[in-house]
């Protein structure tokens, strides 16, 4: 697989930590310290679905490709305002593909599990040119009277296009079940026969516990790949994390020893914006010209689940 187009699409709505000082018993200087968010994009009155049928759509222009070009489509997304169908479906028709789509849940680590589905999508012959997106509103899961959970997200989508080529050089998978530590609960309908006891509730997270066990996985994750792929830590011209915390990927980055010049970043400006993090800062520094061909680049996030995803791709365009 190689990645041949990116495109990304933030929503109008800008908040910053001032404005959440308005409602919620917090300040700019608390959510600095233990996040680095200045501020967030966060869907008002844009449709997730419409985001991300535009993000594709650059991403498609980008590689130079017609939406007719598209057979596969997979999305990434953990919610949206439709259960079914899937938001894979969604965007085919309103960008006016036709192909099969899918959608993946892995939570932040969707993205990783997408291009992976379709490099094997690619490697089996079964398609030419996909179309990955990662389309995500973490901010309609959380509680926006809790301080602790709603300070941490924004919305967004970001996709790429991939085709056949030599462009991912390792990756890895892994999933621990830990449903404890982060989930999200809603109740669906009710019928005459149901006589258990269910519960909705907006986003749970332990937040220590997921500290440590991102910086411990993604820290694994990023050993074990460059091992497989014979490479040092300075090989990598980008390490592009899961955007959750500044705090996170500064743990890792001394766990590592690189100075931050090797991790860019957008949570300062983005928020957490779930699996579609990677994506935006990927199609975001393409478009600004700082990804040379040859360019080898470490993409690594974890999430709910527990998952984690991470691999090593060269840039091919
Ligand atoms: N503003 C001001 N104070 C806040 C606050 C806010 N937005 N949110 C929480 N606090 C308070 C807490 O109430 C607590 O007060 P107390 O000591 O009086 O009880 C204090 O700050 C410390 O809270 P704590 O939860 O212990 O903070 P923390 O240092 O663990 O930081 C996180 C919280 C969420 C920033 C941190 O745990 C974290 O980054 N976790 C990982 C989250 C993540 O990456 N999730 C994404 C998974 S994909």
């Amino acid at each position: 697989m190689k990645i041949i187009g990116t495109g990304r699409v933030h929503p109008s709505q800008v908040v910053t930590n001032d404005m959440l000082e308005k409602f919620l018993d917090t300040n700019d200087e608390w959510i600095k310290t233990r996040t680095g968010i200045a501020e967030r994009r966060v869907i008002s009155s844009e449709r997730l679905e419409d985001l991300a049928a535009e993000a594709s759509l650059k991403a498609i222009e980008d590689a130079g490709l017609t939406p007719a070009d598209i057979d596969y489509i997979i999305c990434s997304n953990v919610v949206n305002e439709y259960i079914t169908p899937s938001l894979s479906c969604i965007i085919q028709g309103a960008i006016g593909a036709r192909c099969a789509c899918i959608d993946v849940n892995a939570a932040c680590s969707g993205f990783i599990y997408a291009l992976d589905m379709a490099d094997d999508r690619l490697k089996s012959g079964k398609a030419k040119n996909i179309l990955v997106v990662a389309a995500e509103e973490p901010t309609r899961m959380v509680d926006w009277s809790d301080r602790s959970l709603c300070v941490l997200f924004g919305d967004g989508a970001g996709a790429v296009v991939v085709t056949q080529g030599e462009g991912l050089l390792c990756s890895r998978l892994t999933t621990q079940s830990k449903v404890d530590c982060l989930h999200y609960v809603r109740t669906l309908e009710p019928t005459p026969y149901i006589t258990k006891v269910e519960n909705s509730a907006p986003m749970y997270m332990n937040g220590k516990e997921v500290f440590k066990t991102a910086v411990l996985s993604s820290s694994r994750d990023i050993k074990t790949l460059l091992s497989r792929a014979g490479l040092k830590p300075s090989d990598i011209k980008y390490y592009i994390l899961h955007q959750a915390n500044m705090r996170i990927i500064e743990a890792i980055a001394n766990w590592l020893k690189l100075d931050m010049s090797y991790f860019p970043h957008n949570v300062d400006y983005c928020g957490n914006t779930s699996s579609a993090s990677i994506p935006l800062l990927l199609d975001e520094l393409a478009r600004e010209g700082k990804l040379q061909k040859g360019d080898k680049i470490l993409m690594s996030a974890f999430g709910a689940g527990f998952t984690t995803g991470a691999c090593i791709i060269e840039w091919t365009k």
